[in-house]
């Protein structure tokens, strides 16, 4: 039987890709967006034509995944449509840019209930329907950001950070159960979300610290603008390679970045399982691990 996916934030970016990608390769797609009826009906709309005209098991859900009650909705029709759900790809997203001090604290609440309060409501929804199945695997999309300290993409990043451990625990906690859990790590990819310009509410402590983010963003972006940017499509085909592999065989982190961009937080990728088995190693704490599970 086909799998069921839920993709967050689909109406644009990697998630659009993303529904793309899974639902031609088969898989029961739910396409998650808030705001179904109002701005984003046209991109629903899109995504129901292409369902139509290529034969696709591509369906919209409304979620917004800073609301308790939506989620738990989405998940539940979901469930009630199909029986099951076996992937869910924490994709939404939002990027507020700008020197830390210039953020108001509505402005940090928002990022975070976004990116990862939000992340842990959909998790916490689809769980017990993932229990009862024993299996799962919670996909967040996480960032080269969540990896390396950068400047003026610090409360962004932050986000991402806190991904990469709620991914560790994820994993750890629901080994027992069957359920897995993973993180993709994007570099730059030139999608909606640069335009979407959430920048730092207090501009005049921002404009302090002008010339330090141009020097710093020109260079950074620099393959965005460039001739051949990079293509957002490599996220959603790595998203569809770590879904297709089996339970206990995915690798926990994967960076899908240019060259240039992938070196460094690879090498924190590859220092990070060693240094985390030394660990439990040394207080002789148990190491939960994801047993393959076969289809017989
Ligand atoms: N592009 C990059 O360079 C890059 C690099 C690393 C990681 N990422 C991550 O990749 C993910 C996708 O971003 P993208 O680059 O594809 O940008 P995008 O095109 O702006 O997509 C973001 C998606 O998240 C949705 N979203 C935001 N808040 C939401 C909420 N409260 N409830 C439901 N959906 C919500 C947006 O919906 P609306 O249309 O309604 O706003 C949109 O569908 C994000 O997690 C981002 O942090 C991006």
């Amino acid at each position: 039987m086909a799998q069921t996916i839920l993709v967050t934030g689909s109406t644009s970016g990697f998630g659009r890709l993303t529904v793309e990608t899974l639902a031609r390769q088969g898989y029961i797609v739910f396409a998650g967006m808030r705001a179904v009826a109002g701005k984003n009906a046209p991109a629903a709309e899109e995504l129901r034509v292409l369902a139509e005209r290529e034969h696709l098991a591509l369906h919209i859900v409304a979620i917004d995944i800073t609301d308790d009650a939506s989620v738990e909705q989405a998940i539940a029709s979901i469930v009630g449509i199909t029986g099951r759900l076996d992937v869910v790809v924490n994709n939404a997203g939002i990027a507020y840019g700008g020197p830390l001090e210039a953020f108001t604290s509505e402005q940090v609440q928002q990022q975070f209930d976004t990116n990862v309060f939000g992340v842990l409501r959909v998790n916490r929804a689809a769980l017990p329907h993932m229990r009862r199945q024993g299996s799962g695997l919670l996909l967040q999309i996480g960032s080269i950001a969540g990896r390396l300290a950068l400047p003026f993409l610090g409360l962004y990043a932050a986000t991402k950070f806190a991904l990469e451990g709620l991914t560790e625990s994820f994993r750890d906690e629901l080994a027992p159960f069957g359920i897995d859990a993973a993180i993709i790590e994007p570099g730059t990819y030139p999608t909606p979300i640069a335009a979407k310009d959430l920048s730092a509410a207090d501009t005049e402590r921002a404009a302090l610290y002008q010339s330090a983010i141009d020097a710093f963003m020109t260079p950074f972006y620099a393959e965005n603008r460039s001739a051949t940017p990079p293509d957002p499509q490599e996220v959603a085909d790595a998203v569809a390679r770590v879904i297709a592999q089996p339970a206990g065989e995915r690798p926990l982190h994967t960076v899908v970045a240019t060259v240039a961009q992938r070196r460094a937080p690879q090498a924190i990728n590859d220092a990070v399982p060693q240094a985390t088995r030394s660990f439990f190693e040394t207080l002789a704490l148990p190491l939960a691990t994801l047993a393959p599970k076969r289809e017989k």
